[in-house]
């Protein structure tokens, strides 16, 4: 008796069957108990799975830079600044593989950063050259752009400054401008990432006016202000600039309610798809939003998540394959139906070995 109403599964049982149960700290008599039955083999294992990674949940993110070649970045093993003589061979790997979509960010020589910002919406500018390419030799590919100024801005921040204030509808004007050049050069998915209020129904208004009714939105819709994105800031090349931090504008790590609001909000100005960054210390919101909304739910696996295992791997500490598609898994169960990954071309890699 104590058992069964200790356990909510024996609720229903006889009482001649409850009898048979065994006292508390010892083995039950139902088969029906014994969960290890399902994880006994590997094609039981494999059919019960629950959630599956594949190459389709993917978005790589790829670094571009003026210079031909292909440059490291330290704190991201295994990811790389693409001249544009590389880029096109790159997203030809991703495609091959058949990861849907790429997203480019620029790393750019200090000189284009002003406090304008004008670069960003430069037809001509290092992004928009970079779409150019990668969409002339492959069509299929989803292109994913960064609506945001930080690669632009002398002080690094997302929006413009003034007196030490990120100017909200100042740079919003200049995000619709920024994403119409990026459509133009054929993006296909414009990513606001900078958090201002309203961007994502003045994008979308913005495209819609200009013809680009086609263009999807992705919203970086609920982004915190996170200690996990100092590498990718060292791999455009924006965190020596930037000036003090971003919480006036990206959100606070304590909140969740709040990243509902956030959402809620970007979806009805338009939003296609929304994102939740970063990944994993955050996947109680990713199963919020998706449970609450039931959108396209979109994980952002940052370049932290992505250097901490890296390095526990140089180290011996951990497996690194092992430990990263077991990160990746995680987002696939929170509820996200795709997933930004600097390690999403080695995951399709692993997966495709351990399938062979
Ligand atoms: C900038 C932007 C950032 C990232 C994507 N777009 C950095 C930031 O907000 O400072 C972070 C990505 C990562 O860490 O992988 N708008």
């Amino acid at each position: 008796m104590a058992i069964a109403k200790a356990n909510p599964f024996l609720r229903d049982l006889s009482a001649e069957a409850e009898s048979r149960v065994a006292a508390p700290g010892t083995l039950g008599a139902y088969p029906q108990l014994r969960m290890r039955r399902n994880r006994s083999d590997a094609w039981t294992r494999r059919l019960v799975a629950e959630s599956r990674l594949g190459a389709e949940d993917f978005i790589w993110p790829l670094f571009v830079q003026e210079q031909d070649g292909l440059a490291p970045i330290e704190a991201m093993p295994g990811a790389f600044r693409h001249g544009l003589d590389r880029l096109v061979d790159a997203v030809g790997r991703a495609a091959d593989l058949g990861v849907p979509a790429v997203a480019l960010f620029p790393y750019l020589d200090s000189d284009v950063k002003t406090s304008d910002c004008a670069e960003a919406y430069n037809p001509e500018n290092l992004v928009c050259r970079a779409v150019r390419r990668v969409k002339a030799a492959h069509p299929d590919i989803g292109v994913v752009c960064d609506v945001a100024l930080d690669p632009f801005n002398a002080d690094g921040h997302d929006g413009l400054v003034r007196d030490g204030i990120i100017l909200n509808d100042e740079t919003v004007e200049i995000l619709i401008k920024q994403a119409l050049v990026q459509a133009e050069a054929g993006c296909d998915v414009l990513a606001p990432s900078d958090m201002m209020d309203g961007r994502v129904g003045a994008i979308r208004v913005g495209l819609d006016e200009a013809g680009y009714t086609d263009r999807k939105i992705l919203s970086y819709a609920a982004k915190y202000a996170s200690g996990l994105y100092q590498p990718f800031r060292d791999a455009v090349g924006s965190g020596g600039f930037l000036v003090g931090d971003k919480k006036t504008y990206q959100m606070d790590p304590a909140n969740s309610d709040e990243a509902l609001r956030e959402v809620a909000l970007d979806i009805a100005e338009g939003a296609d798809m929304v994102m939740i960054k970063p990944g994993l210390p955050y996947l109680d919101i990713i199963r919020r939003v998706k449970s609450r909304f039931g959108v396209p739910t979109v994980a952002y696996h940052v370049s932290g998540e992505y250097a901490m295992v890296k390095a526990a791997a140089e180290r011996g500490w951990l497996d690194g394959d092992k430990v990263m598609l077991e990160c990746l898994l995680a987002f696939k169960r929170a509820g996200a139906d795709a997933i930004l990954s600097y390690a999403a071309l080695e995951a399709v890699e692993h997966l495709n070995r351990a399938n062979n």
